[in-house]
């Protein structure tokens, strides 16, 4: 199978659903035949599986594709390149559509979001930039920056959250000082599914104090219909083994058009410019022409490294495909009904899910020991998992829905909860 023919098969599917709200029942038809690898688990377990804002489900067409990918290699030997590069392209183009991005160019695609921030802040043109961060950042991010801090490549100041686990923005607006270079947070926090408030003020003041802003989009990427360039962060870095089920490795860093050189060549040293780089980033890389220094090609592709892997771009296009076939804002509306029936039964079943105001993909349930809680569902047949509230001692268990749960399985989920919570 080659992209063409996914795409069709997609547009087929969604077509047949008719246009508007999603149904279950429409979706039971039309669209869970295309994961029936995945679904035919469901005849031999009775397991529910509720953690698909961890690791989302394949399609069938993922190991169609990336076979085709390997079949081109072994036919046509090094002629395999143009359709390699074509398939990184449509990667790209698929997650600017995504993002709202004006130039699909301009996103370029990494392995993790870790390698997306390391980039960043290896262009930045300060010896030891002082970085804005808070302690709601997943473990990656974190971790990243807790190194350069104690190499003493950054100053990293990190802002904590409110007595109940949130960020507040006015807590990361007042962070911010004329000496801050960067602020790195996410639009969603991680642990407890909060689609963090006034992000637009808190670029902005950043911007007015001189900072540029990378934004952490990964539990927002597909499940929040935002416009991410209006937003106007400098940066975005994300990936797809979430919800846009691209399984591991294919991620991305978003660069605003306004840090991008259209006519390429040298960069001035006071500009944000790569060097975690290669010869992908050259202007014109096959002349494998030499100069004297570094001449980068304009545009997003200065941000290129070197060879990539190309078999993610294959792994990850049926999901974003049909994340943008069938439409952010109808994918949200349906996680909205989906969650409200699974917090509804949980109640009936005594149990009081923590519904946040603002949340993304998922609900939460407190618990003391998020361990304990995991295996006790574990045991009971519940997929899910658990994170520690941030700044508090607590746990959230973390359960969500998508479009493949039917609405039986999330009335049956709800009572097994409530049986293994008890
Ligand atoms: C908010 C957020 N950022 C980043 C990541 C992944 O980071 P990386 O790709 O560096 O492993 C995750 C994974 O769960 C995440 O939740």
């Amino acid at each position: 199978m080659n992209i063409n023919e996914a795409q069709r098969v997609i547009t087929d599917a969604v077509g047949r659903m008719g246009p508007g709200a999603l149904s279950e029942e429409a979706l039971v038809q039309h669209i869970h035949p295309l994961f029936s690898r995945v679904l035919a688990r469901n005849e031999k377990s009775s397991e529910i599986y509720l953690a698909n804002h961890s690791l989302g489900r394949p399609m069938d067409m993922v190991s169609d594709l990336v076979q085709g990918a390997l079949d081109g290699w072994y036919e046509q030997l090094d002629g395999v390149w143009n359709a390699w590069l074509d398939a990184r392209d449509r990667y790209r183009a698929e997650i600017a559509a995504m993002l709202c991005w004006p130039d699909e160019r301009a996103v370029v695609p990494k392995t993790s979001a870790a390698q997306g921030l390391r980039a960043v802040l290896n262009a930045v043109p300060v010896q030891m930039p002082s970085i804005v961060s808070t302690e709601c950042e997943f473990d990656s991010i974190d971790f990243v920056l807790k190194a350069y801090h104690d190499k003493e490549r950054a100053f990293v100041r990190w802002v904590k959250p409110d007595k109940n686990g949130l960020m507040q923005p006015e807590t990361i607006i007042k962070a911010i000082s004329s000496n801050t270079d960067v602020v790195v947070l996410s639009a969603v926090c991680f642990a407890t599914g909060q689609v963090v408030q006034s992000l637009k003020e808190i670029i902005d003041e950043a911007h007015e104090k001189g900072a540029i802003v990378v934004l952490d989009a990964y539990h927002a990427f597909g499940v929040l219909p935002l416009d991410f360039a209006a937003l106007g962060a400098d940066f975005i870095i994300g990936g797809n083994y979430k919800y846009t089920r691209g399984g591991a490795g294919a991620c991305y860093l978003a660069v605003h058009p306004r840090h991008l050189d259209s006519s390429g060549g040298q960069s001035a040293p006071d500009s944000i410019s790569p060097i975690d780089t290669g010869w992908f980033a050259k202007r014109e890389p096959f002349s494998y022409k030499r100069s004297g220094n570094s001449l980068f090609a304009p545009g997003g592709d200065a941000w290129l490294e070197a060879t990539p892997p190309v078999l993610t771009y294959y792994q990850a296009l049926p999901g974003l495909m049909l994340t943008n076939t069938i439409g952010v804002d109808r994918l949200r509306a349906y996680s909205r009904t989906q969650q409200k029936l699974l917090a509804d039964q949980l109640e009936a079943n005594g149990v009081t899910p923590l519904l946040l105001k603002n949340r993304g993909a998922y609900i939460l349930i407190e618990h003391h020991d998020g361990r304990e809680a995991v295996n006790r569902l574990k045991a009971s047949g519940i997929n899910a998992d658990a994170r520690p509230l941030p700044g508090t001692d607590r746990w959230v268990v973390r359960l969500c829905p998508d479009l493949l749960n039917t609405n039986a399985e999330l009335e049956e989920s709800a009572r097994r909860i409530a049986k293994a919570l008890a």
